[in-house]
């Protein structure tokens, strides 16, 4: 069925002081148009709704009250208040001086080809020469400026975007005398200037240039992700509708969909495919792809139309996603109950019987998790294999997994609890880690190949990013625990700016400002905006959230899972 919702905006209630000053900093006041072919924003508000009941009975977020708070007032127009930016005070939107400064930041990354903008810088630091490959458009990198733009009414930027980097798609990518397989996406691009014809030509890496030549297994996933996200927030869907566009997704999904040696709904990748793009131990089956891989299966199956080799497709997605949840939320999710049953496997079972299917040995885990998990609250561990549990917390898997719907809802809150529990070690003084703990020693030397950037808790191994405050924001938004999100703006809003938006921060406490981060790294910058006005208006929400899918079959304890595999 086609759902067309408008939301509207109420500027009445705002003073005009504060909509000029928005004006001032290029804010535009838009409303929402949702149009897919899926009931998910009608299902995300009853969820919305439905949430504050939930919260009442866990009794322990500081965030009830503000969720009751929401629930309790209607607007004037019978709305839910979580439709509305304006109708409590708790909730009201008074600009931080910070959203101007970030606004321009925005803007002065952005980079035109041929007079169309199509993309964001990944830093503009006048502070270094050491441009490396910063001055670059990168896929993921643009996504919380896409959001950002989206959220402020201005598609253009973000369909121009998603059009270029389908072209790239189409390009010959090769390592050496090795050809990649043809829907791999761009990590970067770049815009390059002949000023002799006076035009502009797109430079792409596939990963044939990057450290350690390792091909973006994100990047199409978020290209994906952003299609939907567009959709949604214009109601256009005369793009993803084009040829071009489902082509694109079709190649994207081939690349991953393919019948191989694969024992495993998970996707296989070698390290340093993702936003953590150096070697980190992250290879195999690392929560940081699965959960894009599952959420852009899920953004695709929104948008592909069922003719041709489409049906196709959808039927092999549908299949896919099923495994693939049932996989996850079983052997990938970690609480107090499944550490002290992995901490008494039996190890070296045969057939079908096996509790431990993946035979990891107890001994393997390590000394933290047992202090670090609380009795409630979990989380998606790093990564499961033969014999391989990396027990380590990763950011944006278990944030993304929320904002998808791949954890369950009680998964869902469970992450959510553990993130309250251990805000100390996970966030500290800077949202927020992009994993935990940080490797040392023996271990740093043997998994990152003793790489001098990724020391301990710095850059990817245990750094504090605050790129990823909008997906923690989402996260929160989802749950509906928005207080914990704020807490993490009041963090990033002392600090930020006064240290020019670096890239990341170092130290167990994320205190100090990256060893070798860029300062005004765009992302930085849009993960600020997105949240904030995530905050602002909930609704927009819809964009980057999948609702549960009710087809899904619940989580089966492991131990009774084999009859039904
Ligand atoms: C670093 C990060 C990567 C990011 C790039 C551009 O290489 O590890 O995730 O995309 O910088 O900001």
């Amino acid at each position: 069925m086609l759902c067309v919702i408008i939301l509207f905006y109420d500027f009445r209630s705002w003073s005009s002081q504060t909509v000029s000053e928005m004006e001032s900093v290029g804010l535009r006041a838009v409303g929402s148009h949702c149009s897919l072919s899926e009931m998910d924003d009608l299902d995300l508000n009853r969820a919305l709704l439905d949430r504050p009941r939930l919260k009442i009975e866990r009794k322990r977020s500081f965030d009830e009250r503000s969720m009751s708070e929401l629930s309790r007032h209607d607007s004037p127009r019978g709305r839910s208040v979580l439709d509305t930016p304006l109708s409590s005070a708790r909730n009201s939107f008074e600009p931080h001086p910070m959203m101007a400064e970030a606004w321009e930041a925005l803007r002065r990354s952005m980079v035109f080809f041929r007079g169309l903008p199509v993309g964001t810088l990944a830093a503009v630091d006048n502070t270094t020469d050491e441009v490396l490959n910063y001055d670059q458009v990168f896929v993921r990198d643009f996504v919380p400026s896409a959001l950002a733009f989206l959220m402020n009414g201005e598609s253009d930027i973000v369909k121009h975007f998603l059009l270029k980097t389908l072209q790239l798609q189409d390009s010959e990518k090769r390592v050496d005398r090795f050809k990649l397989g043809k829907g791999v996406m761009p990590a970067s691009f770049k815009v390059s200037h002949d000023p002799i014809r006076e035009t502009d030509h797109l430079v792409a890496d596939f990963g044939e240039t990057a450290i350690g030549r390792v091909a973006p297994v994100d990047s199409g996933f978020w290209w994906i992700i952003l299609l939907r996200a567009y959709t949604k927030s214009t109601g256009d869907l005369t793009l993803s509708e084009t040829p071009e566009c489902q082509k694109g997704m079709k190649l994207i999904l081939s690349l991953c969909l393919a019948e191989g040696f694969d024992t495993f709904p998970t996707l296989l990748c070698a390290d340093g495919c993702s936003m953590i793009d150096r070697r980190m131990g992250v290879y195999g089956y690392p929560i940081e792809i699965q959960a894009l891989f599952y959420m852009a299966l899920r953004c695709a199956l929104s948008m592909l139309k069922p003719d041709g080799d489409g049906r196709e497709c959808i039927e092999k997605i549908t299949k896919r996603l099923h495994a693939l949840s049932f996989h996850m939320r079983n052997y990938f999710w970690l609480d107090y109950q499944q550490l002290n049953d992995i901490y008494r496997y039996k190890t070296e079972e045969y057939s079908h019987t096996a509790v431990n299917k993946f035979n990891v040995m107890p001994d393997s885990i390590p000394d933290w998790v047992f202090d670090f998990m609380p009795l409630r609250g979990g989380y998606f561990v790093g990564n499961v294999g033969p014999a391989h549990m990396d027990f380590r917390w990763f950011a944006l898997g278990n944030c993304v997994s929320i904002m998808s719907s791949l954890a369950t809802p009680d998964q869902s809150m469970a992450i959510m609890d553990l993130l309250e529990h251990r805000w100390d070690e996970l966030v500290g003084e800077m949202p927020l880690k992009i994993c935990y703990p940080c490797l040392e020693g023996h271990e740093w030397r043997i998994v990152t190949g003793c790489d001098p950037k990724n020391t301990r808790w710095s850059y990817h191994n245990g750094g504090s990013w605050p790129v990823l405050l909008w997906q923690l924001t989402a996260a929160c938004i989802k749950t509906g625990r928005p207080q914990i999100a704020r807490r993490a703006v009041d963090l990033i809003e002392s600090r930020l700016h006064r240290d020019c938006w670096p890239e990341y921060y170092d130290g167990k406490l994320g205190r100090y400002v990256g060893k070798q981060a860029r300062k005004y790294q765009t992302w930085s910058i849009a993960g600020y905006l997105v949240a904030k006005m995530l905050l602002e208006d909930p609704s927009h929400i819809g964009m980057i959230s999948l609702e549960e899918d009710k087809l899904m079959k619940p989580v089966i304890k492991r131990s009774a899972s084999w009859p039904q595999l």
